[in-house]
This record gives C-alpha cells, structure tokens and sequence, in this order.
C-alpha cells in the first residue's frame, strides 16, 4: 500500500531541470487529480493501478520525453490543448504574438490567419479573446490539422477554420486583416535540435533550412498578396533573426516594421505593415 507523500519523496528524475513540478504533474495526472490535491492529501492510498502508471510516467520522463507529450496536453494563454507529438508544444513565449496580435486590430468582425497553426496554440487564443474574428488556422502535417481540429471542436470556437495547406497553397485569392505564424526557424545544424525535450519535437515543426530563415523568407515573400491593404504581418523568430526579419520585410515593402522583446530580453517577435 502506498500513500501519495512516500510516492513523492522516492520519486527521483535527476537529469530533469524542472524535477520537482514534473513528478507533482505525472502524479497528479496518474490518480487524476490537481497538483494541490498532493499537498493537501499526502497521506492518501494510491491504487497499485495508479502507481504503476504513475511509474510508467517517470520512466518515460526519465528517459528524456516531454512531461506535455506524456501527458498529451498543455496550457497556453488561457486554454488546456491537447498535444501530440506530430507537432510543437506550445511555449509560453508564443504569448506575447498572441498579446500583440490583440492589440493590432479593433474586436470587430476581420479575417485572420495563423499559418503553421500545430495544436491550434495562436488561431485558439485569438479566436478565444476576440468572437467576432475569424481565424483560418492552416498547417501542412495532417496529424497537426486534425488536432487542431480536435481543440477547435473541445474549445467550441466556431470562429476558426482549420485547412491543411502548405503555406498559402490552399488559401486561393483569400486576403486577411492579419497574417500571424511562429514558423519553423531552427537552422539544420542547430546543436539545440539533438538536447532536451525539443529532441523529440519533430523536425517539420523546428527546422528550416542552413540558417533557419527559409520558411520566414516564403511567408515574407508571399504575405502580401493575401494580405488586406493596411494588413499586418505579425512573426515569431529565433532570438537572433530579427534583424535579418525586419530586413525581409522592408525588402517586401512592408511599413511600420519594429520587433519586440520576449521575457527573457530577446527580440522575439517583428511585426509591419502593408501599405494602406
Ligand atoms: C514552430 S511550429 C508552431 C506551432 C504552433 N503555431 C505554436 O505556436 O505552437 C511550426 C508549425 O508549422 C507547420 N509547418 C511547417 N511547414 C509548413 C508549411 N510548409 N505549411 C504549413 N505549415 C507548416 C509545422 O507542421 C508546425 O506545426
């Protein structure tokens, strides 16, 4: 018989940064309970089915698997998604596109789309905070649509539209108020790709091209003709690449080009503007 205070104290995930909050989670999730349920009932009998799955988990996270695939899901901005490992989890830095994202157009009835949308993080968040938008949500791995899919049908937000598309390819003549997308913008040889959890994030979700720009020149290059006049284009990128970003998108034409820092102090996110 064990009780939930001697499952915690033996559990161990040494190779983890985020140990203690990790083995709180699994266990929590194992008896299906919240995380303050542990602390305010430590002396609880837990079912020997419980702490084998409880066991199963650790073992899991142990050999390196993100506790949010483990689980299959994550909070991002005010929501519960569900992720898998046909796609990104979403990070908290993804926030602040949603934050400036918000802010850019009036909550009136515009179209806006999330290219490369994964579990649906942005087009969810938006279409949660603002019911008169519309959000097409749009990404080429099918696994990654239909789990959209499946958030937009849990969330009960009949305001988006998820499509498997290749970028633009399935948008035909369609033209947005907004463009928002967090691309793939890790370059090939990136060694962060082979460490930690993002080892088993896949590649079509991390990786684009030598130097991480190839996905970001295309939406650049392609924004503008489905973009609305006076539209924004709204980026996340990698730490590093947002003077080669805002490059691009003065290359382009766009105005009122500026990037913003996340919470770290990076410039995470660069925006512009098509001309009115
Ligand atoms: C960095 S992930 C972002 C996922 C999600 N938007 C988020 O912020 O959590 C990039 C996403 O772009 C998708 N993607 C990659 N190449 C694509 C393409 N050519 N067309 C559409 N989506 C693509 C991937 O499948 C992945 O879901």
């Amino acid at each position: 018989m064990t009780i939930i205070a001697s499952l915690l104290r033996g559990a161990q995930l040494p190779d983890s940064p985020t140990a203690r909050l990790d083995i709180e989670l699994l266990l929590a999730a194992a008896i299906g309970q919240s995380r303050s349920y542990l602390h305010t009932w430590p002396e609880r009998i837990v079912s020997s089915e419980a702490a084998q799955t409880f066991a199963s988990y650790l073992q899991r996270r142990s050999a390196g698997e993100p506790v949010a695939y483990i689980l299959g899901q994550q909070g991002f901005w005010k929501l519960d998604l569900e992720v898998a490992p046909h796609t990104l989890i979403p990070r908290p830095d993804t926030e602040l596109l949603v934050e400036a994202a918000l802010q850019l157009l009036p909550a009136t009835a515009v179209s806006v789309l999330d290219l490369g949308t994964g579990s649906g993080a942005i087009a969810l968040a938006l279409a949660s905070e603002r019911r008169a938008w519309h959000v097409t949500a749009v990404d080429r791995v099918l696994e990654a649509v239909a789990l959209a899919e499946r958030n937009r049908q849990r969330l009960q937000l009949d305001n988006v539209t998820v499509l498997c598309s290749h970028w633009f390819s399935a948008l035909a003549e369609q033209r947005f108020a907004l463009i928002v997308s967090n691309p793939p913008y890790i370059a090939e040889q990136d060694p962060h790709l082979v460490a930690g959890d993002v080892r088993f994030e896949p590649s079509s979700a991390l990786v684009a091209g030598s130097d991480g720009l190839d996905d970001l020149r295309l939406i650049i290059a392609q924004a503008a003709q489905h973009l609305l006049p006076g539209g924004w284009l709204l980026l996340e990128h990698g730490y590093d690449q947002a003077a080669a970003v805002r490059e691009l998108l003065a290359g382009h034409a766009f105005e009122q080009i500026e990037s913003r820092v996340d919470l770290g102090g990076h410039e995470r996110i660069s925006l512009g503007r098509l001309a009115c």
